[in-house]
């Protein structure tokens, strides 16, 4: 069985796939589109971190694919109805970089509000601006949280020790399951208009895209500052760039865009803008458990065993 591993996933993370009779690894780096399809047809498995769209285009010439791992938790870069049309199981590692993003979105947090960023730039740059860089402090602020699961529901503990108000919007949790947290569970409306800060920890579906869009920043607080290091597109961009400039918002900080790679965009050039090139997973344990988990899940479907997929 031959498994074509692309995007840098971490090799750490594969041994137990590499190590296993009868299965050959090819890992190599992000591939063009065109080079892809000239290969595909000879693989069993294929594992994808975000870069890679494993699209109805490539699953055409993917004849002998059974499973597609992604090394993460979107998989907003597979067209799973193609999948699931073609009979291909489609398996990702969705605890395995739970931390990092959860770490990074706090990060994000702290920087817009303490403009860590744009300090460290001045300062580079040769200026000692001490008067430019007044920032707000986290303690007794609301949090909106759009989206408790698994790193929601980190942020909020954490938010909670820094003694910020949680608030969160979530359709498919129960109350119960919050009761004991201080989490209070809000319709997106009143999270809206209550949040001093909005962080984004949900999928990108058609039920999300644009969730924050012109209607939605009309209902926040003047002042507001937006982090998303979920998906882009989650938030319109041109409807974040508008309340920005207009001082609804008084910040961003993004780890992610509705497309990338993205080196140039109108919110690039504000100053109150923070933001990353799509890298919240990015720490070494955070990749060596992703690889791992789901080698675990294509080993598993490949000797056709019982895949867990957690
Ligand atoms: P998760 O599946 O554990 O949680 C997602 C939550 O969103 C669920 O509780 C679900 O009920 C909720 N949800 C779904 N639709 C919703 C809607 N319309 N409104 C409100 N809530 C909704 O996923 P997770 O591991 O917490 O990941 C969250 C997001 O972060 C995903 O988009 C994932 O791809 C992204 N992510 C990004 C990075 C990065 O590098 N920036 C790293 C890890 C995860
Ligand atoms: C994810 O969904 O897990 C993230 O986008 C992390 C990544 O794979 O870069």
């Amino acid at each position: 069985m031959k498994v074509l591993v692309l995007d840098g996933v971490a090799r750490e993370g594969l041994q137990k796939l590499e190590n296993e009779p009868g299965i050959v690894l090819d890992i190599t780096k992000t591939v063009p589109e065109d080079q892809l399809i000239a290969i595909i047809s000879e693989y069993d498995a294929v594992i994808v971190r975000s870069a890679t769209k494993i699209n109805k285009k490539v699953m055409s010439y993917a004849h002998k694919l059974k499973v597609i791992g992604r090394a993460g938790v979107g998989v907003d870069n597979i067209d799973l109805d193609e999948a699931t049309r073609q009979g291909i199981l489609v398996v990702n590692a969705p605890g395995g970089n739970t931390i990092s993003a959860t770490e990074y979105t706090i990060a994000m947090m702290l920087a817009l509000a303490r403009n860590i960023p744009q300090a460290n730039t001045k300062l580079k740059n040769g200026e000692w601006d001490k008067k430019a860089f007044m920032g707000t402090e986290l303690c007794t602020k609301t949090l909106g949280i759009i989206g408790l699961g698994r790193i929601g529901s980190a942020i909020a503990k954490r938010a909670q020790a820094m003694e910020m108000q949680v608030v969160a919007y979530d359709p498919y949790i129960a109350e119960k399951s919050v009761i004991s947290t201080d989490i209070e569970l809000v319709d997106l409306d009143e999270l809206l208009e209550r949040s001093d800060f909005i962080t984004i920890h949900t999928p990108k579906t058609k039920s999300t895209r644009h969730l924050l869009n012109t209607e939605a920043f009309s209902k926040m607080k003047d002042g507001v500052r937006i982090i998303n290091c979920a998906r882009g597109g989650i938030v319109d961009e041109t409807a974040l760039y508008d309340a920005l400039r207009s001082g609804k918002a008084a910040g961003a900080a993004l780890d992610v865009f509705e497309e990338e790679p993205l080196t140039n965009s109108p919110l690039f050039e504000l100053n109150n803008v923070v933001v990353s090139p799509h890298i919240g997973a990015s720490t070494r344990e955070a990749q060596i458990k992703v690889a791992a988990d789901v080698a675990n899940e294509i080993l598993a479907t490949l000797k056709g065993k019982l895949v867990k997929n957690t």
